[in-house]
């Protein structure tokens, strides 16, 4: 498949429950992803999406499987080694924002600088994010859409090679989406991370490099999309 993979994902199950109520939620995964690529994972609610990114964030254990990320099987880490990964490599982003209340929206950013061994400027962050005039102002007294961003700070400010995103469109307008998409892609361009973006908005798939949908824990599709279209021209 790709030649030089950053993330590798070969034969990943994952199950939960135990005897007679046992799901399979992931039925076998081989997934292949280059440096710098968009991915998109798509599919139905319940078909394992947030299962396989939090798989690859190493926030749940396998049951079968690897996943190889830069070089190293995160299958076999366990306890300081595994929080050592998320740190170095992961960023997170979810549908809902996850800030501290009490944190204005550069502190929200600049805490999760401390964690880091090569972080981003924090001015230069809030000014690609559009954030520079909300930088002192709460979470409570943003917009949703700029929270959304501030969260996309909080997990860059680390210069992740990885970011995952779960669904990071879920809970904004359209237009509101489209500026967070953008930015993603911004994002991409200008810090290089590889990134998967969970979503089940198929009209995502024309600004990815990458397109893998799920179904009932079995990958259906796996292609790769040499027209990529700017978000901001992607109508839904
Ligand atoms: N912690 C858990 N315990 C038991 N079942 C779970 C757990 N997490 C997810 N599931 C089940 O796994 C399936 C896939 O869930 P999920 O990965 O969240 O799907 P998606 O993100 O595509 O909506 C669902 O049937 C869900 O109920
Ligand atoms: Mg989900």
């Amino acid at each position: 498949m790709t030649a030089n993979p950053y993330l590798e994902i070969s034969g990943l199950t994952k199950s939960y429950g135990s005897g007679d109520i046992r799901t399979q939620v992931l039925k076998g995964i081989d997934a292949s992803i280059s440096k710098g690529e968009v991915c998109v994972l798509f599919g139905p609610s319940g078909s394992g999406k947030s299962t396989f990114l939090n798989l690859v964030g190493g926030l749940e254990t396998v049951d079968g499987g690897s996943i190889v990320v830069n070089g190293q099987d995160i299958t076999t880490l366990s306890g300081r080694d595994l929080v050592e990964y998320r740190r170095r490599e992961l960023g997170f982003i979810f549908q809902f924002y996850n800030l501290v209340p009490d944190l204005t929206i550069r502190e929200n950013i600049e805490v999760c600088r401390h964690l880091a061994k090569d972080p981003l400027p924090v001015d230069d962050l809030l000014n690609s994010l559009g954030l520079w005039e909300q930088r002192k102002k709460f979470p409570n007294q943003v917009s949703g859409g700029q929270q959304q961003r501030c969260s996309i700070g909080r997990a860059l400010v680390k210069n992740p090679g990885l970011l995952l995103c779960d669904e990071p469109t879920g809970a904004l307008d359209y237009k509101t989406s489209k500026e967070i998409l953008a930015l993603m892609e911004r994002v991409n361009k200008r810090y290089g991370c590889t990134m998967v973006i969970v979503t089940h908005n198929d009209a995502i798939k024309h600004m990815s490099n990458h397109i893998l949908r799920l179904r009932d824990g079995v990958l259906v599709e796996d292609e790769m999309n040499d027209s990529v279209i700017p978000a901001f021209e992607i109508e839904w």
